[in-house]
């Protein structure tokens, strides 16, 4: 975290105004299409990029302890009710467990 923050704070000065809507020079595209994209784009990148996300593969538990760890551990601003559903839907749905691989599985037939 004291890392994190003399990062940005070397930062802010030069890109401040560039940072708050397009941390690192990304847009809301770049997380797959569908219901929440944008609510998570925008509620997850005010402290970091959507890489430690896109890398990520949690069971829908795990992303939802995670709004809390986020917000408990980091200050991020509590996700709750209809808002948290969605982001957490979203995170689940695009950013899940991996499949198994589907060993023997005709792969035309999917
Ligand atoms: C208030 C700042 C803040 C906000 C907002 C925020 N995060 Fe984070 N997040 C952090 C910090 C700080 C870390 C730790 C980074 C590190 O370890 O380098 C982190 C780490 C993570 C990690 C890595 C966890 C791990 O154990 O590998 C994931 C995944 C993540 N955030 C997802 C999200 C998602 C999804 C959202 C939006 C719902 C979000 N974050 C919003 C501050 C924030």
């Amino acid at each position: 975290m004291r890392r994190f923050l003399l990062v940005a704070t070397c930062l802010a000065g030069a890109t401040l105004a560039q940072a708050a809507d397009a941390p690192g020079g990304e847009d809301p595209s770049i997380l797959p299409a569908g219901q929440g994209q944008e609510e998570v784009f925008y509620a997850c990148t005010a402290c970091h990029s959507t890489a430690i996300i896109r890398r990520s593969h949690f069971p829908r538990e795990q992303w939802d302890g995670l709004m809390d760890w986020m917000t408990e551990k980091h200050g991020m601003n509590p996700l709750e009710g209809a808002e948290r559903t969605l982001i957490v839907d979203y995170l689940t749905q695009h950013f899940g467990p991996r499949a198994a691989p589907a060993r023997g599985r005709n792969p035309f037939l999917n």
